[in-house]
């Protein structure tokens, strides 16, 4: 029963070509880019942007799943309503991030090691009373000189699997988020090998931890080159080594992929999903989808601002964000829809 009922959200989440908004800043990164526009960074103002994302008009016409952080999912719209209230009516599943942060690594300098599994069947148990159907944990993989080192590696992939295990005993649909980082030169070819190391140890140690892949989600990075290499490969380029890498390493049982943006700009995120579907849509096992933050979210921050009277162009530039990448996944996104 329980499987089943896992099956069917994992499905859920990426029917009728939707996507995921990811709405789960820790406090300390949502105040980061309040402060770089000038916006208070205390609860209330993080309360009124969370109340701009979920109460967007039309959100569910392109959004099936957002996934909500600990202070959120307990937060109400100023006139009471709880927010996973407003999700559930506009046909939106409430998700909850459960990890702690990724924190230094010990012996093992410049990586880090992602934090949360003490006490996390209890929490999950409450978040799944709280309306939650799905969670997720981020484990994050730096490239540089010497690193990754095979212990961290390891060690994230472990923690994802023990999460992902203890999620679907809760009912809840894990997504399996192992993010390789865009900083640094590094290539494209160098991301593509780190990422295919990565994925081939999470789905080793996910099946060691008898995690049911049909009722997960995995949430990787584009295989893309590091943010100041100097050769930028071509949005297909970017395709076709992503989904090779993910051909390469990802189980067919597993329903979906959701991409993370990385910091991405939001153009280049829709544009090399779309590819991904244009040129691989119909060849491949899972669905190409989207679980994206900064890519849907950083648009409506500024022109937010922190000003109520911002609160409706804000709303619009984040829904056609959504409707973007819903194109996208129908391989119908095109660069001429940007407004200039
Ligand atoms: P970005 O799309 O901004 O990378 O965020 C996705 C996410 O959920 C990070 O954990």
């Amino acid at each position: 029963m329980k499987s089943q009922k896992l099956i069917d959200t994992a499905r859920a989440l990426v029917a009728d070509d939707k996507g995921l908004l990811a709405m789960d800043e820790s406090n300390p990164t949502c105040n980061k880019r309040f402060a770089k526009l000038g916006i208070p960074q205390t609860e209330e103002f993080r309360r009124c942007y969370r109340e701009l994302i979920v109460t967007t008009p039309n959100l569910g016409e392109c959004i099936s799943g957002v996934i909500l952080y600990d202070e959120t999912i307990l937060q109400q719209k100023k006139d009471g309503t709880p927010f996973t209230e407003v999700l559930i009516d506009a046909g939106i599943i409430p998700g909850i991030k459960v990890d702690t942060g990724a924190k230094d690594m010990a012996n093992f300098p410049g990586e880090k090691i992602t934090e949360g599994l003490d006490g996390l069947r209890e929490r999950l148990a409450q978040y799944a009373q709280m309306g939650a159907r799905f969670a997720k944990w981020r484990g994050v993989i730096a490239i540089g000189d010497g690193i990754p080192t095979q212990g961290c590696i390891e060690a994230n992939a472990h923690a994802l699997a023990r999460y992902a295990a203890l999620c679907q005993v809760a009912g809840l649909v894990p997504i399996v988020e192992p993010e390789v980082l865009m900083d640094g030169e590094h290539t494209l070819k160098r991301c593509s090998e780190v990422t295919e190391e990565v994925l081939r140890t999470v789905f080793k140690q996910l099946n060691t931890q008898r995690v049911m892949l049909e009722g997960m989600i995995l949430k990787p990075n584009m295989v893309v080159p590091g943010l100041t290499c100097p050769k930028q490969e071509t949005v297909d380029e970017v395709a076709d080594a992503t989904v090779n890498c993910l051909l390469r390493t990802v189980p067919n049982a597993v329903p979906a992929i959701t991409f993370l943006s990385g910091g991405q700009s939001c153009e280049l995120a829709s544009a090399r999903l779309n590819a991904t579907n244009v040129r691989f849509k119909s060849q491949v096992p899972w669905v190409l989808a989207f679980s994206f933050a900064r890519a849907i979210q950083q648009p409506a921050l500024e022109i937010w601002q922190g000003q109520n009277t911002n609160v409706p162009a804000a709303q619009q530039a984040l829904y056609f964000r959504a409707k973007c990448n819903r194109l996208a996944r129908r391989g119908e996104y095109n660069i001429a829809m940007e407004k200039t």
